[in-house]
């Protein structure tokens, strides 16, 4: 259940032990979370930052074995490359962002932000009780908004695969070589500049 050391971020500036712990692996157990950690996750969720306090972030959360319909119909709107390893998770969910401010109607610009982050909130908090959850932006929105009747005003914004982490090994190998694959990011000097911008 725990990840394997050699996954965690190599930060190259001190950083939370948290952080560098969180990942997005693609091979599951399937366990089961039980249901006080996934009331964890959403708490976590729940105390995000966002613009005028509107919380416009919201979630359909289905069980593998607790909403085995649900489960189905949101493997069945991810993205073909998705479908294989997510459908071993053992909760998928989908994060609908409300985007007009119910307080007066307005557009909300802020929505999908907002959404980001209390879905980074859960993220870390997945990773402080042994999880890991992984975001998608493969699947299909308009499908999504079908099938579980999302009304306008309201937009899909990732579905997520969440659960105890597998071994890469249960992967098909190319997925298993990109499981294992070290960790990269961008040098902060591309994109986080002093005094004014730079690009
Ligand atoms: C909004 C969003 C959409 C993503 N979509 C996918 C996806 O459709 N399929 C996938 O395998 N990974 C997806 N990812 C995972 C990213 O590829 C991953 O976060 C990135 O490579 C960094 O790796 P890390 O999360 O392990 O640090 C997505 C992540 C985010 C935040």
């Amino acid at each position: 259940m725990s990840m394997p050391p050699d996954r965690e971020a190599p930060a190259e500036h001190p950083i939370e032990a948290l952080l560098r712990r969180r990942w997005s692996p693609r091979s599951f157990t399937g366990a089961p979370v039980e249901r006080a950690a996934l009331d964890s996750l959403l708490e976590a969720a729940r105390w995000a930052a966002s613009s005028s306090n509107q919380q416009p972030w919201h979630l359909i959360v289905a069980r593998k074995a607790d909403e085995p319909e649900a489960f189905g119909k949101l493997l069945g709107v991810l993205a073909p490359g998705n479908q294989p390893w997510a459908g071993q998770a053992s909760v998928l969910m989908l994060a609908v962002a409300r985007m007009v401010n119910p307080a007066n109607g307005n557009p909300n610009r802020h929505a999908f932000y907002d959404t980001g982050a209390a879905m980074a909130q859960m993220a870390l908090q997945a990773a402080a009780l042994g999880m890991q959850l992984h975001q998608m932006g493969g699947f299909d929105a308009a499908k999504a908004r079908e099938v579980f009747g999302i009304r306008e005003g309201y937009e899909p914004a990732t579905a997520i695969a969440l659960g105890p982490v597998g071994v890469a090994e249960a992967l098909p190998e190319a997925l298993a070589a990109r499981e294992v694959a070290p960790r990269q990011r961008r040098p902060i000097g591309e994109w986080a500049f002093f005094g004014g911008w730079q690009v």
